[in-house]
């Protein structure tokens, strides 16, 4: 089977950074190591505290060379936040009867990513929609095709510049070298999506924990993405507030007992939870389900308008992927079936292996994605054998230390 290069990604989360390094065979991602380490310095998926998210991505990189024995000195970095946008463009070329090749494509999308772009803006993605050749749509491929005129459809992702170069500085103060910046939810996207539900109509929504993030895919293509300032720490706070707690406690009591729709467990049943970190008292679990039910509900009401707005809801056959550590609050994918009248589950990557059972959750699906569009695109690979050079290096330099002393 075919192997591919040893490829490492960083999804630098609001609630967790984590570094993978994988090794694509064949169709599959064999993972390698998984290194995390807790977020301190994003808000609602954006860098506001570069220096303690640096620290963050050192601590996550190192447990990642620790496991797999590979130096990561180059990443694919994964952004969200509410500074994305995506808009539709077009472009077209004459090809004068030929028959159209790759550079004709080139310069169709080209075309199509001549548009204007604030300066306070950055182009992250170009994504193709479909090609037109001579007034014939819905072409995907239009290589070897003839004709006069080629269009080309694409999607135009933008970030905010400010938010995508503290992001890059962040990486670069953590020793590592961006070789590409993808969008999370495309990321979440290519590791959990099935091709037959991208062909059919299929919306892919990661709760996070700072954001909700969301890309609806159509015959096969991205065709609309979004971000929500809305995740699952926003119910943590409200539970936190609600109830009286520190954050740490709420967030443990929404994780072991929080449910987002009332009547779904046994509606007298009482459980312990600790009020200022040291007295216990018992409550009725219901009173945390009418905490955050209001606010689940709201999130999948901003997410049920987004879809509204470009008609993914009568599009979509597939219905609803959840991803996204926030997906597994216990009810929440039947409240968004309910809410949303569509079909809902859960993803988890797909088609990988090595650490399968660690990497097999929600929460993961961004990190797994992130590997597949760098093994995709030929993002360089990292580099490996050098570790255990700088080990002996750093070893040395500590025996020189202590010599001095
Ligand atoms: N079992 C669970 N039940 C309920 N919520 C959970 C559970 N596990 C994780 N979460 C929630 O998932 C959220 C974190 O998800 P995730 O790790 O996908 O976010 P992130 O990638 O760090 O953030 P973002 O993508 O928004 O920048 C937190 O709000 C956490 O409380
Ligand atoms: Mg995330």
């Amino acid at each position: 089977m075919d192997q591919g290069p040893i490829v490492a990604g960083l999804d630098v989360g609001t609630t967790k950074i984590c570094a993978l390094v994988g090794e694509s065979v064949g169709d599959r991602m064999d993972i390698l190591a998984l290194g995390a380490a807790p977020s301190r310095g994003l808000r609602k998926g954006m860098v506001v505290n570069i220096e303690t998210t640096v620290e963050s991505i050192i601590d996550a990189v190192k447990d990642a060379e620790k496991a797999s024995g590979v130096e990561i000195n180059s990443v694919c970095v994964g952004i969200a936040g509410g500074h994305i946008k995506s808009f539709e463009s077009y472009g077209a070329v004459g090809i004068r009867g030929r028959e159209v090749s790759k550079d004709d494509v080139d310069r169709a999308l080209e075309a199509a990513k001549a548009v204007y772009v604030p300066l306070d803006r950055e182009v992250l993605h170009v994504i193709p929609v479909e090609y037109v050749i001579d007034g014939q749509d819905g072409i995907m491929n239009p290589v070897g095709m003839s004709g006069v005129r080629l269009e080309a459809r694409v999607q135009i992702v933008t970030g905010s510049v400010s938010a995508v170069q503290n992001l890059i500085r962040c990486c670069e103060k953590a020793g590592l070298q961006v070789v590409d910046i993808v969008l999370e939810p495309l990321a979440s996207a290519l590791s959990t999506l099935t091709d037959d539900e991208k062909a059919e109509g299929v919306v892919l929504v990661d709760i996070g924990g700072g954001t909700t993030d969301i890309a609806f895919y159509k015959s096969g293509v991205l065709t609309h993405t979004s971000v929500i300032a809305v995740g699952g720490n926003h119910v943590t706070n409200d539970l936190a507030i609600g109830l009286r707690l520190p954050v740490q406690e709420a967030e443990r009591v929404k994780k072991l007992y929080g449910m987002a729709v009332a009547g779904l467990g046994n509606k007298d049943e009482q459980v312990r939870i600790m009020v200022a970190g040291r007295d216990e008292k018992t409550i009725p679990r219901s009173y945390i389900t009418e905490i955050i039910q209001p606010r689940c509900e709201e999130l999948i009401e901003i997410v049920k308008n987004e879809l509204k707005k470009v008609g993914a809801q009568d599009e979509a056959s597939y219905g609803i992927v959840l991803t996204g550590g926030g997906s597994q609050l216990s009810g929440l994918d039947r409240m968004a079936e309910v809410m949303l009248g569509l079909p809902v589950r859960v993803g988890t990557p797909v088609n990988v292996g090595g650490i399968k059972n660690i990497v097999s959750d929600p929460m993961y699906a961004t990190g797994v994605g992130l590997l597949i569009y760098a093994a995709q695109t030929e993002v360089p690979p990292v580099n490996y054998g050098d570790l255990f050079g700088n080990i002996l290096k750093k070893m040395k330099d500590w025996v020189r230390g202590f010599l001095r002393r």
